[in-house]
């Protein structure tokens, strides 16, 4: 996945392609690609790993020239960064060109088949075999061929195809992967994203799944899922290029907090079997061994602490691993006791966080089996444990952690019921736990609508000095998290309890009109935590309490009730107001939320 662009006009192609792509970068991309039809009707595909700039020098020294082209920036998700996975990618005949965003899940037993019967694979990636199934199917109608293609593929996907049989048209389809499309005076054009197209065209077709378009220089054709020709609506885009780049958000994180149902999705494609088996083929060499593990760490810094402690939990409950989490700038000097029975989870967005490259460093060297559990691909982190399993929550901008730390949880309660599978403890319901998670996406969509709700609680805090935020269990690793999203973006020092130990300190602080932020939502303990909470009132607090339905919460001036989902996955659900809480008081504050001060994205030194 990440940028797409699509040009079929009378001028040179190569400007427009370029261009969009390099209005698409703020996404991020670690290799870029073009194919271009010149005027004998050949096909040329040239790519580059790392910058545009990279594949501008190649394409500068051989006088590209051609009226149709389609181009993509790359995020790897299946196969490291290199020239050879980056797109487009050809048939082995050099007739058919494509570019595609998405995922492919049943690439493995379609690529098996097709190298059956006989094609070559030039790249690791899954979207390969989409120009092969193509070539195969392609027998003078690249609709027809488009369409069984698309019959046979499951997954998500935008793809661009040309062949040099017909080299005026682009054929076009998504399928859970936007694209969007333009007309100029002279030219047909796509892009993955607004931004790639704003410059040309302000007035753009969004096309729906299932959709096939059809892009000549002169005119844009469309069909619907039944292949009926349909009439599309041209959207008017109101704002300017800046704004499209966020989506038409404000900012980046209030863009990445939105996301969030539909990258929890792609993470969990097609790592579901049957509705209560978990495949993640990444752990299958360690699958027999998995018995003879007597303990488990979970290192990480962070957001991504925050989610190790919530993902040990699950781990430790589903699994019956004993399980510590530690941040991994206290591991690498504690001495820590591994060894080769130890599984060691090294959790990390970017991939690069030196004291988390560090600590695996250390439990490798003392024979633990690692496993990271990382965002980008190839990243130093991926490269160095022995087995990696990726979050897909793609490319996140905003400094402070959001779609990273919700889609690691999902990663981790996959790999906990892998684990237990694998060890045949059988007393949790894990199609009760599949479905749950797989109802993640819409019942967060809800939540996203009551963002006025959440925006209210952070008038509460705007002009705060402190607040405090507590919880139990599963709710403490959400509550450190919540607490840790103001302190970044808002700059309110927020202090994250245990709620069992307000009164051994904290609740010394609690005076009128203190601000309480309270999660109860695992039900053998919300009483618990509700009750402290009533301790914080009788004090003057004034509280927000997250919770599930069924408690006794008289009396609480704020009280949000969550959908009821499995309780090993409220945090995920939980974790959205958080952010939204932390987003609009630092928006109140008139504060930098993508760049917050002192703070890195990622933080390559000790
Ligand atoms: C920095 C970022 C945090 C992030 C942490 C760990 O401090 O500002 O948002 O959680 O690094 O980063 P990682 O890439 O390892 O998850």
């Amino acid at each position: 996945m990440c940028g797409i662009t699509a040009y079929v006009g009378n001028d040179n192609a190569l400007p427009f392609l370029l261009q969009g792509l390099v209005k698409l970068e703020y996404r991020g991309y670690d290799s870029a690609g073009v194919t271009i039809i010149d005027s004998a009707n050949k096909i040329n595909t040239y790519k580059a790993k790392g910058r545009i700039k990279n594949l501008e020098e190649l394409l500068e020294g051989n006088h590209v020239e051609g009226k149709i082209g389609i181009g993509h920036t790359r995020w790897a998700t299946h196969g490291v960064p290199s020239n050879l996975n980056a797109h487009p990618h050809t048939n082995n005949t050099y007739t058919i060109s494509i570019v595609h965003n998405g995922i492919i899940e049943n690439y493995q037993e379609l690529k098996k088949d097709l190298i059956e019967k006989g094609y070559h694979f030039n790249s690791q990636t899954d979207s390969e075999v989409v120009v092969h199934l193509l070539d195969y199917y392609y027998h003078g109608d690249m609709h027809e061929a488009l369409k069984k293609v698309i019959s046979i593929i499951e997954g998500s996907y935008a793809l661009c195809v040309v062949h040099n049989d017909n080299p005026n048209v682009i054929y076009i389809t998504k399928k859970d992967s936007p694209i969007v499309l333009g007309r100029t005076q002279t030219a047909s054009l796509a892009g993955s994203d607004i931004p790639a197209i704003l410059d040309y065209a302000k007035d753009v077709y969004f096309m729906e799944d299932g959709e096939i378009a059809v892009l000549t220089k002169d005119d844009i054709t469309f069909y619907d899922a039944d292949d009926k020709l349909i009439q599309k609506e041209l959207i008017h885009i109101p704002y300017d290029n800046e704004a499209a780049q966020k989506g038409g958000y404000d900012s980046f994180m209030l863009k990445e907090i939105h996301e969030q149902p539909y990258v929890i999705k792609e993470t969990l494609r097609g790592r579901v079997e049957n509705g209560d088996r978990v495949v993640l083929p990444e752990l299958d060499a360690i699958h027999d061994k998995l018995p003879s593990y007597n303990k488990a760490y979970f290192v990480a810094c962070g957001t991504a602490y925050h989610s190790s402690i919530f993902g040990a939990s699950v781990l430790e409950k589903l699994a019956g691993i004993p399980t510590i989490t530690q941040v991994a700038s206290e591991f690498r000097y504690n001495d820590p006791i591994v060894d080769e029975n130890t599984l060691a989870f090294f959790v990390s967005q970017s991939g690069e966080t030196a004291d988390t490259m560090a600590a695996l460093r250390l439990a490798k060297q003392k024979g633990a089996t690692t496993i990271a559990i990382v965002n980008v691909l190839g990243s130093s982190i991926s490269r160095e444990a022995d087995y990696t399993i990726y979050t897909l929550a793609g490319p996140e901008i905003a400094v402070a952690s959001t779609k990273a730390y919700t889609t690691q949880i999902v990663v981790m309660e996959l790999v906990a019921m892998y684990i237990a599978q694998a060890l045949n403890r059988n007393s949790y319901d894990y199609r009760k736990l599949i479905e749950g998670l797989s109802s993640l996406p819409a019942y967060l969509e809800e939540i996203l609508k009551d963002e006025e709700i959440f925006k209210g609680y952070a008038k509460l805090l705007e002009h705060e000095r402190d607040c405090y935020y507590i919880g139990r269990g599963l709710d403490y690793a959400s509550v450190l998290e919540g607490a840790l999203k103001v302190k970044e973006v808002s700059y309110i020092h927020a202090d994250a309890y245990v709620a069992g130990e307000l009164k051994h300190g904290p609740i010394a602080l609690i005076e009128e009109g203190s601000i309480v932020i309270a999660v109860a939502t695992q039900p053998n303990i919300a009483s618990k935590t509700i009750s402290n909470i009533q301790e914080t009132i009788a004090r003057g607090a004034r509280v927000v309490l997250f919770t599930i339905e069924g408690l006794d919460v008289q009396g609480v001036e704020n009280t949000y009730i969550l959908p009821n989902v499995d309780q090993l996955l409220q945090g995920i659900l939980v974790a959205v107001p958080l952010q939204l809480i932390a987003y609009y008081t630092a928006v109140f504050k008139n504060c930098d939320v993508d760049k917050p001060r002192n703070l890195a994205k990622s933080v390559t030194v000790e």
